[in-house]
């Protein structure tokens, strides 16, 4: 689905990404994971094209560097960065329907489901979305970008700052979309939660991946998490 290999990227002078590789399989929900400043929003920006990214990067086997971020959210990429960046003055239902790419016909994940799993955006559909609680406002980002009907979505930290059981709804979510046939690469701070969800898992050290394997791989691994995720 999708394969990055070399991925080099700058801001500035400054060489954040030196020589990322990284797969999504079909299906899959692959967590990248890493200390602080690592790269891997930069990561996630640089297979978005939002910063340009050197490299090799295939989607669907097709070759994507270099092209526009709305061609790449056109053909099947979904993106949720860091900061929620819902229209806070426009209703929920309008943020909603902001998602949907033309020419892509949501089959996969339609409005009622979005309905369905969280009722109190039904409740509140008619409402400012700047009015919502944070896990509210996360709840309704990755909701619109499935509105676009992605084949893979990757999401920057859907859970930080947000209540434990607001965490779960979040896991639960991300599960569901799986389970549609909808590629995830998430980048997760909570291990608990990476370590449930994930089929593969990628530590990132400075500007690369250290380490790749399953969920119990890494659980075996106590040089790894040393390393590069305790401080
Ligand atoms: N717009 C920018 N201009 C210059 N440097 C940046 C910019 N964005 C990020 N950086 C730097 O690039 C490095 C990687 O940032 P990135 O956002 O990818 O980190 P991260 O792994 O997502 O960590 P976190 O989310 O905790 O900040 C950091 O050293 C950061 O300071
Ligand atoms: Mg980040």
């Amino acid at each position: 689905m999708l394969e990055v290999r070399d991925l080099h990227a700058y801001y500035g002078k400054s060489h954040i990404l030196q020589g990322v590789d990284l797969a999504v399989g079909e299906r899959e929900i692959v967590s990248i994971l890493g200390r602080n400043g690592v790269g891997r929003s930069t990561t996630l920006k640089a297979i978005m094209g939002d910063v340009p990214p050197q490299g090799a990067i295939a989607f669907k086997g097709k070759p994507i560097a270099g092209l526009k971020s709305y061609q790449i959210a056109q053909i099947g990429i979904g993106y949720v960065p860091e900061n929620r960046d819902i229209f806070g003055t426009l209703t929920v239902e309008q943020n909603l329907l902001l998602g949907v790419k033309a020419g892509r016909n949501a089959t996969r994940w339609s409005m009622e489901d979005t309905y369905r799993l969280f009722p109190v955006l039904h409740e509140r559909r008619d409402a400012a979305a700047g009015v919502l609680s944070g896990g509210e406002q996360q709840m309704l980002t990755i909701c619109r970008s499935l509105m676009g009907d992605p084949d893979l979505i990757m999401i920057d930290e859907p859970t930080e700052g947000l209540a434990p059981q607001v965490v779960e709804r979040i896991a639960e979510l991300l599960r569901n979309i799986a389970e549609r046939g909808i590629s995830i690469l998430l980048v997760e701070q909570k291990l608990t939660i990476a370590l449930r969800i994930s089929h593969r898992l990628y530590v990132m050290g400075h500007g690369r991946m250290v380490f790749e394997g399953s969920p119990q791989d890494f659980t075996a691994n106590d040089a790894v998490r040393q390393t590069w995720l305790e401080v």
